[in-house]
């Protein structure tokens, strides 16, 4: 099978850029003596998790419980579980699945640090807390003034174990150029560094230090002090990569294959692949799109219905014909792999597997 042979529309991942792009960042934040933790979410693949652990990754961050639990069953057994965990049954879930595996959990309020201690109680365990600090993003997070308290209030708590604190700096992703991204992975870095030498004055450990994402994994792995980053986009890339300056076209691991429908108009074509292929996930440069196409960069994926991807051709273009494929690198990677059965891999033009996305949907 080629990939100009898939049935569409359908994500393809290159293995060789895949491969890559996992071993670049093993390589740059293991020059720093730092821990790669990638978050799994951007993939939800088993097998890709599998790849980034034999390339030298110490574990996996999931978000979500559905995802660790997946991920678990298929043999991942260091998992941080990097979102709330709130109500019984969720912390059930997550003590069930600490019973096997080496399980953490971030938090940022002390209601939900209530919920895992009684856990604790129930299940007669322990659980390693990783506390998320606000680093500007408003998102969760402590705020950086109430840490120490937090934290202390934390430690009285029983059946909890205070491991460390954890940044993410998404701001990063929106980023003009790389001289942003690179001040906001240094800035991250000193954040969380400064943030951990301030507890540990106050007489409490704080072993790990968790930052980064994929833009500022790098930069911040390369401030002394921070032990661990947990980027997960770089193992595809995509759009937002290319605006920020991160990937280069090359590095984008994944595209989406799709067929040309219809040509109504010279001027206007229609591609099997709409907001159920590539979600409504805009980039922040106006008029560019939903997607970019590697081979075609003339063409606009102006607009999408579910399952219409409207493409702007421009004037005097070559005449595409119905039943062409197109490729696309998304705009967000992510929220696309979430959408596929499988991932078809390549190697060049033709397909030499189809990994399925096991932890698809699982987002409770
Ligand atoms: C808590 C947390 N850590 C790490 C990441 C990974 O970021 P990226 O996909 O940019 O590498 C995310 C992404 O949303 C996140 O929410």
């Amino acid at each position: 099978l080629l990939k100009n042979d898939v049935n569409t529309p359908q994500a393809v991942v290159n293995i060789d850029v895949l491969d890559l792009n996992i071993k670049r960042m093993n390589d740059v934040v293991k020059q720093y003596g730092v821990k790669l933790r990638p978050h799994i979410k951007t993939h939800r693949t088993p097998a890709i998790a599998h790849r980034q652990l034999a390339a030298g990754a110490c574990g996996i961050t999931a978000a979500k419980l559905g995802e660790a639990e997946m991920m678990a069953a298929c043999g991942i057994k260091d998992i941080l579980v990097a979102y709330p965990i709130v109500g019984v049954n969720k912390v059930d879930r997550l003590f069930n699945l600490a019973c096997d595996n080496k399980i953490r959990v971030s938090l940022d309020n002390i209601e939900v640090a209530r919920g895992i201690s009684e856990g604790s109680k129930r299940h007669d365990m322990e659980m390693e807390i990783l506390v998320e600090i606000e680093i500007g993003v408003n998102r969760c997070g402590v705020l950086p003034g109430n840490m120490i308290d937090f934290v202390k209030k934390l430690i009285k708590l029983p059946g909890i174990k205070f491991a460390g604190i954890m940044t993410y700096e998404g701001r990063a992703r929106g980023a003009e150029n790389m001289e942003e991204v690179k001040k906001r992975g240094l800035d991250e870095g000193k954040f969380i560094v400064d943030i951990a030498d301030k507890i540990e004055k106050s007489g409490i450990l704080c072993p790990i230090r968790s930052a980064g994402s994929t833009p500022t994994a790098p930069f911040a792995a390369s401030i002394q002090g921070v032990t661990e980053v947990r980027c997960g986009n770089y193992v595809f890339n995509d759009v937002v990569g290319l605006t920020n300056g991160v990937a280069s076209v090359e590095q984008c691991a994944l595209t989406v294959v799709c067929t040309v429908v219809s040509c109504p108009t010279e001027n206007r074509i229609i591609i099997d692949g709409g907001s159920k292929t590539f979600t409504s996930d805009m980039t922040r440069l106006p008029g560019k799109g939903f997607g970019f196409f590697p081979h075609e960069p003339e063409l606009i994926l102006e607009k999408l219905n579910e399952e219409h991807g409207i493409i702007r051709v421009p004037k005097g273009y070559r005449k595409i014909k119905i039943g062409e494929k197109l490729e696309i690198i998304p705009n967000h990677a992510c929220v696309v792999s979430n959408l596929m059965e499988h991932l078809y891999i390549a190697k060049g033009e033709k397909i030499i597997g189809k990994w399925p996305v096991l932890c698809r949907g699982k987002s409770r």
